[in-house]
């Protein structure tokens, strides 16, 4: 007999980064929009700012870095992972904040983590044990806050998986 269930995400939208209640979380922000500057892409001219937030308070930027090769580029989040675990080992990875260059509509939902990016957030929870916090910001600068992937990547395969 067939069976149907329902998933379901879910996200808050803040008007403003000062909405945020963590003040870490609003610098992280802002370091994500300054690391957009450090974006290489002459090729998609899409430019990616991310930052993440260490449970030690630091902060680690990153931005995308692409190449003449087109798969050898590396989108910002992923940069600014693995960036921060060398920088600082001993932390752990608590929120991680992203802008793009996506040219949006009033209202129109940002660019959210690309599929790759969002297994590496998983991984990033596995580490941890604990829910990893994803900010978006759109072109107004509202922060769009996801608490956890499982949020947009239902169902992903972990450590466990290969038991
Ligand atoms: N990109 C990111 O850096 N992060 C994402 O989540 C989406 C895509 C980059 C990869 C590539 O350099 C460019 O954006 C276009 O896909």
């Amino acid at each position: 007999m067939k069976k149907t269930i329902q998933f379901a995400g879910q996200l808050s939208i803040y008007d403003a980064i000062e909405e945020l209640v963590d003040e870490r979380e609003q610098a992280l922000c802002y370091k994500a929009i300054s690391a957009q500057d450090r974006a290489y892409a002459p090729y998609s001219r899409f430019t990616v700012g991310a930052s993440v937030l260490m449970s030690g308070g630091q902060i680690v930027m990153g931005s995308n870095q692409e190449n003449a090769v087109y798969p050898l580029g590396l989108c910002a989040e992923r940069v600014a992972i693995f960036a921060a675990h060398n920088i600082h080992p001993d932390s752990r990875i608590r929120s991680i904040a992203l802008t793009t260059s996506a040219d949006l509509e009033d209202g129109e939902a940002p660019v959210f983590p690309c599929g790759s990016c969002r297994q590496v957030l998983v991984e990033e929870e596995y580490r941890t044990g604990e829910e990893i916090r994803i900010l978006v910001l759109d072109t107004q600068r509202r922060v769009y806050v996801v608490e956890g992937i499982n949020n947009i990547l239902p169902f992903a395969m972990n450590k466990d998986s290969l038991d």
